[in-house]
């Protein structure tokens, strides 16, 4: 508790932004589930970021970066150490020819409205994919149209001990749904190269991706987006299908009926039911199949409090 203390009165001396304790996590997740977090900060601009972690750096406490919470299960007994929360910093957006800076906080679906604006092509495999910049790098989003890092030109990062650093995307040595960046680092900047288009065209092919999900997807109730990868060869959802686990509930939470890769907040649903859905559909789909699925989400924190 003395520690809990400090570390709030510090980072509250040191950062220009808001620091807050015990703030549940629920609020910051599309899934609306998660325990608290012992400290979130908000910070206000570069300088926070470096200040902040070099703290947690000094402290040895642990980070955890959070964007729009798009893509993420937060365990009921919340996330101890720092959060970081990114969602109100970085948001600029510059256009110059065809190229496009991005702030990590900016929203994928605001950087491919400007890029559509501008009659540029190449994000629209970012379609439907909420989320910000930053989170979306990191888990090299996308749909079967192509993933971010695919028109990404380079990134600024802090990495943890505070230093900023530049990364060519052939150092990111990207893959489905991954990429390599330095442990604990922050991403604040990204660069786009894109290709000129008739305006007219993007706009329908995002309206066409828009309408394809919006019949396939759960996109009404509470969600995560997709729970795993798609195995290679097959896709995820079909396998839980098939599996016969559709619509399959526990408390508040349940396997989407639309679609077996989503697992959907009915209302009032712990992380706990979210955890044994997805337990038991890996074992169902191990069983049956053979194939071992793996997360697409990040799940992070504590099963329970203390
Ligand atoms: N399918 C089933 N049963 C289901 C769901 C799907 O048989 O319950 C079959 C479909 O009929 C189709 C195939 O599986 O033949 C693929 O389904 P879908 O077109 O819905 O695409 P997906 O591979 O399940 C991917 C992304 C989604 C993205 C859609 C856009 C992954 C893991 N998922 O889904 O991304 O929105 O394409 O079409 O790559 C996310 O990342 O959170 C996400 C939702």
């Amino acid at each position: 508790m003395i520690e809990t203390l400090s570390l709030q009165e510090r980072l509250h001396g040191l950062l220009k932004g808001r620091v807050l304790t015990e703030e549940s996590l629920a609020s910051h997740t599309y899934f609306r589930i998660g325990g608290p977090a012992e400290v979130m900060v908000y910070p206000a601009d570069l300088e926070d970021v470096k200040a902040a972690l070099k703290v947690a750096q000094d402290e040895a406490i642990p980070v955890l970066i959070l964007g729009s919470g798009s893509n993420m299960l937060v365990l009921d007994g919340g996330v101890r150490g720092l959060v970081m929360n990114l969602s109100e910093t970085f948001l600029g957006l510059e256009v110059s020819g065809e190229q496009i800076r991005c702030g990590a906080g900016v929203r994928t679906s605001r950087l491919l409205a400007l890029s559509a604006m501008r009659s540029l092509t190449g994000l629209e495999g970012l379609t439907g994919v909420p989320g910000t910049i930053g989170g979306a790098i990191k888990g090299n989003a996308g749909t079967s149209l192509g993933a971010i890092i695919d028109h990404l030109d380079w990134v600024r990062l802090v990495d943890r001990l505070g230093e900023e650093r530049c990364l060519a995307r052939k150092e990111l040595s990207a893959g489905y749904r991954t990429c390599r960046l330095p442990m604990g680092s922050v991403i604040v900047e990204a660069c786009f190269t894109l290709r000129r288009a008739e305006a007219a065209e993007i706009r329908e092919t995002i309206s066409t991706l828009l309408v394809r999900r919006n019949l396939t997807q759960p996109v009404e109730v509470r969600s995560a987006g997709c729970i795993f990868k798609n195995p290679p060869g097959d896709f995820a959802g079909r396998l839980v299908e098939h599996a016969g686990l559709k619509g399959l509930r526990r408390g508040g939470a349940q396997i989407s009926e639309k679609h077996g890769n989503f697992i959907v907040n009915l209302g009032g649903a712990t992380a706990a039911e979210v955890f044994w859905l997805i337990e038991r559909a890996r074992a169902e789909v191990m069983a049956k199949t053979g194939v071992a699925l793996e997360l697409e989400i990040q799940i992070v924190g504590s099963p329970s409090a203390g």
